[in-house]
Formats: C-alpha cells, sequence, structure tokens
C-alpha cells in the first residue's frame, strides 16, 4: 500500500506520547489538493493537544490518533475536480480545527484547494510555513477590532514580540490604530522595528487591547471603560464589564487573506522569523524546547 509518515497522539501525554506512524495516502475529492509538506511550524497550540488540554476540554475525540500541526507549505502534487492549481504549485495552508486524525506534521496532506494561497516566487518554503496560522489569526483579530474609530486611537498589543502579536501589531497600524506593543524588555528592539511604540509595563487606559500575550483579566483590565479587548480564547473570553467589547478570535482558514499576507513577508512589509530548521524525527525533542519559552521565531519541522 502507498503510505505516507506522519506524528500523531493517541492517548496524549506531551512529548513522550508523539509517535511518527505510517499511514495511507489519500486522493483528493473535488475542490480539493494533495500537497507534498516542505516545512511545517511548531506552534504553542501543537504542544497543548499533544498534551492532552483539548481533550480534556471535549474539543478532541478521536476513536484512534490525533494529527499534530496546523500550517504548512509545499509543493502540489495531485488535484481533485474543479481544482485550477496545477501540479508542482508551492503552496501554504492553514488546516484548522481540533478535532481531526490528519495534521500538518506529515509528508503529505489532503486539504480544500480554497484553504491554501500560492506562495510568491523568491519566499522560501520554511518562512512560507510560519505564516499561515498566525498570520490568519493576527488579520482576524484585526478584523474583529475593525478601523480606528478616530485616527490614532490607541491599541495595546500584548505579546507584541510573538508570532501573533508581531504580526497584530503590523496590521493594526493600516486600519489607523496608534499601537504599542507589550513585550519583555530585550524584545523591544524587536517592536519597534514593526513601527510600534513599545511598554514592558502598561498601564490601564487603552482604547482596544489585543492579548496576544493570553493575559486574559489581567490584559481586560488594561482596557478603558467603553473599550474594545480582543482575546485569542474563543469560549473562555474574560466576563464583560465597563462597558467593554469583548470577543476572542477564532481562526479559520481563507486562501485568499492568506495570499495578501504572504505577499507581504516575501516583500518584506511584515515580520517572517524562523527559529531553527529540524527533521520531523525530533519533534519531541522540539516540543520540549518550546515549552521551555523564551523562543523568537518558529521551529519549523521538515519531513
Ligand atoms: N484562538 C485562535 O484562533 C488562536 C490562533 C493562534 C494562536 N492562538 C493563541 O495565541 C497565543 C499566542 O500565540 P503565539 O504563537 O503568538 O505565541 P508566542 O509566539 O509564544 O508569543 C507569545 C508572546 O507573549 C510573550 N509574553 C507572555 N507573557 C507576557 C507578559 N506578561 N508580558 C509580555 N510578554 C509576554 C511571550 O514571551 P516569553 O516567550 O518570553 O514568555 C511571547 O513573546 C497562544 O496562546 C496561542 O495558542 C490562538
Amino acid at each position: 500500500m502507498n503510505t505516507f509518515r506522519t506524528a500523531v497522539v493517541r492517548t496524549p501525554g506531551g512529548p513522550d506520547s508523539i509517535e511518527i506512524i505510517d499511514v495511507p495516502v489519500a486522493e483528493p475529492g473535488p475542490g480539493e489538493v494533495r500537497v507534498k509538506v516542505a516545512a511545517a511550524a511548531v506552534n504553542p497550540v501543537d504542544l497543548a493537544v499533544a498534551g492532552g488540554f483539548f481533550h480534556s476540554m471535549g474539543f478532541i475525540d478521536q476513536p484512534d490518533h490525533t494529527g499534530l500541526g496546523w500550517d504548512f507549505a509545499g509543493t502540489v502534487v495531485a488535484v481533485g475536480p474543479g481544482v485550477d492549481l496545477a501540479v508542482g504549485t508551492r503552496v501554504a495552508g492553514l488546516v484548522g480545527g481540533f478535532d481531526r486524525d490528519f495534521g500538518t506534521y506529515a509528508e503529505q496532506l489532503v486539504v480544500p484547494a480554497s484553504d491554501v494561497a500560492v506562495v510568491p516566487d523568491g519566499l522560501d518554503l520554511v518562512v512560507a510555513s510560519t505564516v499561515p496560522l498566525n498570520g490568519l489569526t493576527a488579520a482576524q483579530i484585526v478584523d474583529l477590532l475593525g478601523d480606528a474609530p478616530t485616527d490614532g486611537n490607541r491599541l495595546l498589543v500584548t505579546g507584541a514580540a510573538g508570532a501573533v502579536g508581531g504580526y497584530v501589531v503590523s496590521l493594526a497600524q493600516d486600519r489607523g490604530w496608534r499601537v504599542t506593543g507589550l513585550a519583555r524588555a530585550e524584545d523591544e528592539e524587536f517592536v519597534r522595528s514593526l513601527g510600534a511604540d513599545f511598554t514592558a509595563h502598561a498601564e490601564p487606559g487603552w482604547d482596544a487591547v489585543a492579548d496576544g500575550a493570553t493575559l486574559q483579566e489581567q490584559g481586560l483590565a488594561l482596557v478603558g471603560d467603553g473599550g474594545i479587548f480582543v482575546g485569542v480564547r474563543p469560549g473562555g473570553e474574560p466576563p464583560n464589564q465597563r462597558g467593554i467589547t469583548v470577543t476572542a478570535v477564532d481562526v479559520r482558514p481563507d486562501g485568499v487573506q492568506l495570499g495578501g499576507l504572504l505577499d507581504r513577508t516575501a516583500s518584506g512589509e511584515l515580520p517572517a522569523r524562523v527559529h531553527k530548521v529540524v527533521p520531523l524525527d525530533q519533534v519531541a525533542d522540539v516540543h520540549r524546547a518550546v515549552a521551555k519559552g523564551g523562543i523568537r521565531g518558529r521551529y519549523v519541522l521538515k519531513p
């Protein structure tokens, strides 16, 4: 049988529970493509899946195994009916949702063609693989924030040196927000390089807070009366208070929106940070390293 390798957890229990198994190659159905994965980024959510957090929340109920990994870049190797992407096209994409037996930590992947975007010439597939999850999350956070009510309204982005936060800092400025990044003192240069002001200790009173550091109640406390809070834990939003509009992003694949983000990454407008490229076999070690925190840029797995 034709098979490919993929990393999964059967009984989630952290890095030691990650297994690499062989699964059958599937052919793309109508509207789908099969991608040979060249690179898959490792994100905080993957550690939570491998650790069983989302199983314990009831978000994942897989009978056999759960797939790991949300974003990827690679090359189209087969197309289903109704798809106008050619075999050989370089693409990147996001696989959304928690409850699935497949993920992007894999040699191959079948996904809807509408969920992928063409990687521009000159943008490396390793770099491209770090864009979909966090770029789309940030763009969709900025969609929830909307345009600054008046030009120069003040937005605080927590975790501004992180993947989501760094993109929000960049993208929110296009919508008229005057952005300040809250990050560790050692991240000041990076945050300022994105065109934002910087703080390591924010005082309350912001028109809006985008909570990339997942500060939750502490982040909400920084919003002024009647302001806006956008979190990253859908379903786990802190209770609203003081007339604040409280929402949380729940990222979804969007090939068109992703195409714009990849173009802006290729042109250097958006930050692209790869920490290290590692073979898929070493995925458990990568999860252990990411769990320690403090890493800037993404680990990228090469199947
Ligand atoms: N809801 C959704 O659809 C969705 C989608 C994508 C991501 N997310 C979530 O969004 C969050 C951010 O993801 P990410 O990939 O951007 O994570 P990340 O790259 O690890 O960034 C988080 C950043 O916040 C910093 N930080 C944490 N506490 C801080 C504090 N008190 N003050 C200043 N900085 C602080 C971290 O610094 P240190 O490393 O030094 O601690 C890190 O730089 C995660 O919880 C992720 O699961 C949600």
